[in-house]
Parts: structure tokens; C-alpha cells; sequence
């Protein structure tokens, strides 16, 4: 987590490190910092809380301009080494205060470097793995930052995205990545470092991506690379083609409910391309029919000689790949496993050669999900990625890569980007269907069919979302929310009470609804909201039990059904009716309500639901 910005250029450098940290924030918002090198030297200004604080207590300095300077670091911290305070704050320097560094990762060798650089005199004072850093290079130190930066390096284990800046040394930013994202931008006589693209995108769309140990050393007029060796090389300049807008609230009170209501658009962006209209006739001739056509992603059919396809991820991404796994069954008939990434890379995995590994992360950057994407490629096994970011870690190590094309998702609470996974798997699934022979042209035909209404049918559920507002004013307070559903519905269960729980602090729980009489129902009391996702055509009977088992226990009932569904009318005290698709591809839109309600229940208790309380976006750290 965390978030870095640099400047180095012609303009004042404050007001542009607190914009980029602000773009920043989602990575981390306990505390802030700035270093900037104007007349007055090396100056640091940084505070506990969120980027307003520091512009708060830099307010009078701004004005009055002694915080002057071309060139400067930042900082938004999520903590992990010591607690959120002004001391812990980056930028650290070293003891004599020539030398700034800021810091998005772990120093796992900490502790033994905090022991050696006590031994020659350091004397630390914050809790931070950070400082340690800062300390490492001064003592590497003889005139030449970048040098003793590359010194500094060997020391250094864990993960990194650091910048470096020193009073002895001020026209040019250090910056260096192993394992933490990193991202240079380039621009007109100046240069910018950032965690993330949207930090640069008012100023510049060429960015250069830093490989793992790379370095880049920014000038106003250039920006020279290394390699971990120390060589000197030449990196390409990559487009990005997201327009500012895209990582703006655009009007909207929340970048969340912007990002509910991009999934239209963002469904379709998933899609796009991904279908071939004419792909041969039916077998009475002269109707077209379509295909799923993944040649832009390079999946052919080698990969359908796969023995399993194993899905691993984390947090929302792992609930799209629970679907992942129930859409391989379904639609390809193959054996499907999934995995929480954390967990599998901790485990004894039996895999081999043969097996298919989907590792599906929205940022590509989450430090278990990438661990578990090197063990699957150590294993022999072929990997494709799922992301939303382009020229991330996964999408850069993977075999195949397929975007999501959702554009920039800012909040924490994952909305668009889990919507675009689902998309992107369901095509997958639907194609290895093809070529294992699975797939009848009746059901591939009906599938596509559903996809390509997919959008429109979210535009719908978004036109009726005073349903859900009013319906959380309602029930904002209840001290229990549990979702239930069997099979497709159980895993958007477990998504919606993520949504609910992370933003909310409601305590939410998601229950397969088989499982309700081996323990659950025991929670069930009138301060319960029970909300039954029953989507599934086959299992609507057992859904309707457990609804009316709930209810018996007092709970109140929110039934999600679809539009042509009067089967629960009589057991649930709410329904809310969202379009009809195929059983299967239902998730892309039950979903939906339920982000609305996570999100309306949050502001309801006057919670920001932008920046969650000990929530990161992008958890770079194990
Ligand atoms: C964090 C975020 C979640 C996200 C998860 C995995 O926990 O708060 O929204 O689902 O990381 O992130 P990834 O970028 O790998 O999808």
C-alpha cells in the first residue's frame, strides 16, 4: 500500500506532489509528507492523517512561499511498520537531514539493518522500516547519490517503490522498484514519478514502466535507466490512453457510486472485440452466427488441451473467480479449482505442467496474488492474466494477458473492476467450451446473446436505484446483514457482504444456503437483514425454505430475483427484480444492487465510503 509521487521540473513542485497524493490516496490515507529541495535545502513537512491535513498545516507556507522549489517527494502512507503518526510519516531522512526518501513496501531485513546501522551510530527515531533506508544510503554516501543508492540496494530485502532525494545532489529523483509498483512519466521539461497512473494523467499519457530492480533517474530534461547490474539501458515509452476524466469524480459525490454507474459502459469495454459477428452460418443457412473470438488475447487452442484451470486472486477478484470456477464447469466441462492466493502459496499445491492458471487482480500489483502466479509459472504451468491495469506486474509476467478495460477504479471497495472479471471469465469459459467441443451452438448462441444485453440490462438496475437507497435508509441501522444463495448466488453472496462490511462496518456474513441449519440460523434474530439472492431456476424451492426459515427466526427478507419471478412474492418481505439472463451469467448483474446497498448504507451512517477505515486498494505487502 501506500502511495509516492516526485517531481522534477520548471514548476513550483508542492502543489503538484499534494495533487498527485490526492489521486493517491486510495493506496493510503493515515498520514502524509512531502520533501522538497528549493533554496532553503532539503525542507520536510508531513502529518498524521489524510493529504488535507498537510495541506492544512502547509497552508500559511504555500501562501508566503517558502516552500519554493522545483523538485520534491511524497508520500500517503497505510501503515505497517509503526503506527500512523506525524514521526512515522515519510519522507525519512537521515540523521543529518541531507538525504529524503519515501517508501511504498516492506524492508523484511529491517530489523538485522535497524542492529547494524545502530552499531555505527544511527539513531533512529521512528518505527518505521523506512528510515533504515535513508540511513543505509547516507552511510554509502561519497558524493554520488546514485551510486550509493545502487550500494544501498544489495542490503536491501522485501519489497520496494522508493524515491530518493539529497541536498547534495538537487537536480535529479532517484527512483528504484522491486515487487511495488512504479510508474515514470515523462513530460516537457520536467518528470514525474507516481505508484499509479492516475496521479500523472494531468500532466502526461507517456509513462515508462520499471521492471523489478530497475532504476530511473529523473532530470528536468530526461530520464536515464539502469538495470539491477547497474547497466545503463533503454526503456520504451508506453500511451495511456485513459483521459483525465476518467480518474475524476465527474460530478459524482463518491468515486464509488461512479464507478456502480461506469459498469454499463465498462461491461461493454470488457466485451468489445471479443465478439465475431460472422463466424459462419446456422445449419439452415443464412442466419449469421457469432463467436467468442480471443485471437486478440492469443488464447488458441492449445490452451484447451489443459487438464484443469486453477483461478487464484484475492478479495473481490478471488469472488470472481469463485464464479470463474462454476462457469469453467458449466460451460467447459473441465475441472476447475480456486484458489485464495495468500493461501495457495502457503500450501504444498499438487500442479503440473498441464494445468491452466487464470490469475485474475485488478491493480496486477497484490503481492500474494503475484507469489502465487510465480509458483504456478516455476510449476510449468501456463498462466493468464485478468487486470485492469495495464503494463502492471501481472499483466507484464504472465503468458496471456486479458484487460478488463474498466478504465481507472479509484475506490477501495472494487465495483467495475469485478464485473469486467466476470465478463472476461465467462468469455474465457465460453470459448475453451468451444474448443473442448463441450458447447452446443444452441447454448453458445444464447450466451453470447445474454452478454451483449448485459450492459443495457445493468443500465436498467442502475435507473431503479432509489429502490435500493430507500431500502437502505430503512435497514442502515440493522446490526446484522447475512446473504445467502446457492452456486452463483452463494459467491455473490460472499461479495456482497464484503461490499457491505468493508464500507458499512456492518457485520455481514455470506452463507451458502444449504449450509443455514449447521449453524448460521443460530445468529438469525429480529435484528437481522437476511438478503436471498435466487437467481438459479433450479434451486428457487430451496430457496424459498431457507427464506422462510429466516423469517420464522424473526429476520427481515430482501429477495433478488428476476423480473418474471413471482415465486418468492409470498415468503419475502422485499423483492427487487433485476432483468433476466441464463442462470449462470446472473452475477454480473444480482451484483448490483447489492454494491448500491453496501454503498447507501455507508452514507446513510455518514461513513466516507471512498476511503474505508484500515483499507488499502492495492495491497503490495504481504
Ligand atoms: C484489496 C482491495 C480489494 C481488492 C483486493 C485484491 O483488498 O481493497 O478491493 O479486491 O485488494 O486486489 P486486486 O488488485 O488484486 O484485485
Amino acid at each position: 500500500m501506500c502511495g509516492i509521487v516526485g517531481y522534477i521540473g520548471r514548476e513550483d513542485a508542492a502543489p503538484i506532489l499534494l495533487k498527485g497524493l490526492k489521486k493517491l490516496e486510495y493506496r493510503g490515507y493515515d498520514s502524509a509528507g512531502i520533501a522538497i529541495l528549493g533554496a532553503g535545502g532539503l525542507t520536510v513537512r508531513k502529518s498524521r492523517g489524510g493529504i488535507k491535513n498537510l495541506e492544512e498545516k502547509i497552508e500559511a507556507e504555500l501562501a508566503n512561499g517558502t516552500l519554493a522549489a522545483s523538485i520534491g517527494i511524497g508520500h500517503t502512507r497505510w501503515a505497517t511498520h509503526g503506527e500512523p503518526s506525524d514521526i512515522n510519516a515519510h519522507p525519512h531522512t537521515d540523521l543529518s537531514g541531507n538525504i529524503a526518501v519515501v517508501h511504498n513496501g516492506i524492508i523484511e531485513n529491517y530489523a538485522r539493518l535497524k542492529a547494524w546501522l545502530q552499531k555505527h551510530g544511527v539513531v533512529f527515531r521512528s518505527e518505521t522500516d523506512t528510515e533504515a533506508v535513508a540511513h543505509l544510503i547516507d552511510l554509502h554516501y561519497n558524493g554520488d547519490l546514485l551510486q550509493a543508492v545502487m550500494e544501498s540496494l544489495i542490503r536491501l530485502e522485501g519489497s520496494y517503490a522508493l524515491a530518493v532525494v539529497s541536498r547534495d545532489d538537487p537536480d535529479r529523483i532517484i527512483a528504484v522498484r522491486k515487487e511495488s509498483p512504479l510508474v515514470i512519466g515523462k513530460g516537457d521539461g520536467e518528470n514525474f514519478i507516481a505508484s499509479d497512473v492516475p496521479a500523472l494523467l494531468e500532466y502526461t499519457r507517456d509513462v515508462y514502466y520499471l521492471l523489478d530492480r530497475e532504476i530511473a533517474v529523473l532530470y528536468r530534461d530526461k530520464v536515464e535507466f539502469y538495470d539491477g547490474d547497474g547497466r545503463r539501458i533503454e526503456k520504451n515509452i508506453a500511451h495511456v490512453d485513459w483521459d483525465a476524466g476518467a480518474a475524476e469524480k465527474d460530478g459524482y459525490e463518491h468515486f464509488m457510486i461512479k464507478e456502480i454507474n461506469e459498469q454499463p459502459k465498462a461491461l461493454t469495454s470488457a466485451l468489445r472485440a471479443r465478439i465475431q459477428a460472422d463466424a459462419g452460418q446456422d445449419a439452415q443457412g443464412g442466419v449469421p452466427v457469432k463467436a467468442v473470438n480471443l485471437e486478440e488475447i492469443g488464447f488458441d487452442s492449445s490452451w484447451a488441451q489443459a487438464n484443469r484451470v486453477v483461478i487464484t486472486a484475492c478479495g473481490t477478484a478471488w469472488h470472481a473467480a469463485v464464479i470463474g470456477k462454476y462457469a469453467f464447469e458449466r460451460y467447459s466441462r473441465i475441472s476447475a479449482d480456486v484458489d485464495i492466493a495468500s493461501e495457495y502459496r502457503y500450501r504444498n499445491p499438487i500442479c503440473n505442467p498441464q494445468d491452466i492458471f487464470i490469475i485474475i487482480s485488478q491493480s496486477g500489483e497484490t503481492a500474494d496474488t503475484l507469489a502465487a502466479m510465480r509458483m504456478a509459472k516455476e510449476s510449468g504451468s501456463r498462466v493468464i492474466a485478468i487486470t485492469n491495469v495495464v503494463g502492471s506486474t501481472l499483466a507484464r509476467e504472465a503468458d496471456l494477458v486479458m484487460y478488463t478495460w474498466a478504465g481507472p477504479e479509484i475506490a477501495v471497495a472494487s465495483t467495475k473492476a469485478f464485473t469486467t472479471q466476470l465478463m472476461c471469465l465467462y468469455l474465457i469459459a465460453l470459448q475453451f467450451g468451444v474448443l473442448r467441443g463441450v458447447l452446443s451452438g444452441d447454448e453458445l448462441a444464447k450466451s453470447i446473446k445474454a452478454l451483449e444485453e448485459v450492459s443495457g440490462q445493468a443500465e436498467k438496475i442502475l435507473k431503479d436505484k432509489e429502490t435500493i437507497q430507500r431500502f437502505a435508509a430503512r435497514h442502515f441501522t440493522k446490526s446484522k446483514v447475512f446473504f445467502m444463495g446457492r452456486l452463483f448466488d452463494y459467491a455473490v453472496s460472499l461479495e456482497s457482504a464484503l461490499k457491505l462490511k468493508e464500507i458499512s462496518y456492518t457485520h455481514s456474513e455470506a452463507f451458502a444456503a444449504g449450509e443455514l441449519k449447521h449453524g448460521p440460523i443460530a445468529l438469525v434474530d429480529e435484528s437481522t437483514l437476511v438478503v436471498a439472492i435466487c437467481t438459479q431456476t433450479v434451486l428457487f424451492e430451496k430457496m424459498d425454505s431457507n427464506i422462510k426459515e429466516v423469517k420464522a427466526r424473526g429476520a427481515s427478507t430482501l429477495v433478488i430475483t428476476y423480473d418474471d419471478v413471482n415465486y418468492f412474492d409470498q415468503s419475502a418481505d422485499e423483492i427487487f427484480r433485476i432483468p433476466r439472463l441464463p442462470d449462470g451469467l446472473s452475477p454480473m448483474l444480482s451484483i448490483i444492487p447489492c454494491q448500491l446497498y453496501a454503498y447507501y448504507c455507508a452514507v446513510q451512517r455518514g461513513l466516507d465510503p471512498d476511503k474505508p477505515r484500515n483499507l488499502a486498494k492495492s495491497v503490495t505487502v504481504e
